[in-house]
């Protein structure tokens, strides 16, 4: 099994998703500005597994801080490291909820109770994950190819995955599964991480480079396309890597369906559209190195949005871990959450 992040005698312990798949190494963070670096640089990515990160920060964080004004520092410096995917200020404020029930009490009860809603935390989404797959699993059709999008498997969440968690369920129920994993420039968590995690699996896998999933959705060998997010607005409009409203448009192009597997604290109800959602600015090198080699004239202008946006209107469904939602979404999601 893989262990995206786990909560260790030594500290917070990450597989390092910067070095994957040459090198599988791990990050030990002894304070939570080290998780919150980890966070930014993506040592650690995928919204489900930097909102346990966060939560495990804030536990850490507090391990040697004691006020509401250090508890509030630590939490502003978490919330301040990527801005799109909702889940890591849902836990934040998860975090932040429990302390306030707590206080009054003795610093060492508070301290231990908010290593272990971290860790609760952790635990939960793994348990989410395998519930979205379940979910999910009958959608996906036998004996056809996957196409997915960016990583959105066991080291983008606590474990098992969301899209991925689909797949793999869809496997485990005996379904015969390709996948088609496009490569997701610039970071490739595509070529780097979802195929080294199917590999793990023995879930067959191909690797395509992003320009080219328009010509094999046209091609009839896709059954359907299934991606994570970073965050869903109340109408259903889905915020997810760079790239994936072109795959969306193509898929409906082709009756191809577009499936969104995501857990419920993805969803942030009081975003009415996904215009709504920040998107994450990233570094131009992202864009014009290659593993530390320039690839683009000097001076070059450069684009960096780690997210787009797909109108609710591609996405054929959302599978959550309460069960999936069919359009319209405002009425289908407003439902799973209440
Ligand atoms: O920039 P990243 O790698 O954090 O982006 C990750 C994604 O876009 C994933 O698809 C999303 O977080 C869902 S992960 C279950």
């Amino acid at each position: 099994m893989i262990e995206t992040i786990q909560w260790t005698e030594a500290g917070v312990v990450m597989i390092d998703q910067t070095k994957l798949p040459r090198e599988e190494t791990y990050v030990t963070c002894t304070d939570y500005t080290q998780v919150a670096d980890a966070i930014r640089t993506m040592v650690i990515r995928g919204a489900p597994a930097i909102g346990v990160a966060a939560a495990m920060g804030v536990a850490l964080g507090m391990q040697h801080a004691e006020s509401p004004r250090e508890f509030d520092e630590i939490c502003a410096t978490l919330a301040s490291t990527r801005p799109t995917a909702v889940n890591l200020f849902w836990a934040i404020e998860r975090m932040r909820r429990l302390y306030q029930e707590l206080q009054g009490r003795p610093i060492p009860e508070i301290r231990a109770k908010l290593k272990t809603e971290a860790q609760q935390i952790r635990l939960e989404d793994i348990a989410i994950n395998e519930c979205i797959g379940k979910n999910g699993a009958a959608l996906i059709p036998d004996g056809k190819t996957v196409l997915t999008h960016c990583n959105a498997g066991a080291l983008a969440t606590a474990g098992y995955g969301t899209a991925l968690g689909v797949i793999r369920a869809a496997v485990a129920a005996g379904k015969k599964i390709d996948v088609f994993a496009d490569e997701t420039r610039p970071f490739l968590q595509g070529a780097r991480l979802t195929v080294w995690e199917l590999q793990r699996d023995d879930i067959p896998a191909t690797l395509i480079t992003d320009n080219m999933a328009g010509h094999f959705l046209h091609s009839g060998r896709i059954g359907c396309v299934v991606v994570g997010a970073d965050r869903i607005a109340a109408n259903g409009d889905v915020a997810n890597k760079i790239g994936t409203y072109s795959v969306a448009v193509l898929a409906k192009e082709n009756n191809v369906p577009f499936y969104v597997a995501a857990p419920i604290s993805t969803l942030d109800q009081k975003l009415a559209s996904g215009d709504e959602i920040p998107i994450e600015q990233r570094a131009a090198e992202e864009v014009t190195h290659l593993f530390g080699v320039q690839v683009a004239p000097l001076g070059t202008a450069v684009e960096n949005p780690a997210f787009d946006v797909t109108p609710h209107r591609y996405v054929s469904a959302i599978v959550t871990e309460r069960g999936v939602a069919r359009p319209p979404y405002l009425e289908s999601l407003r439902k799973l959450v209440s």
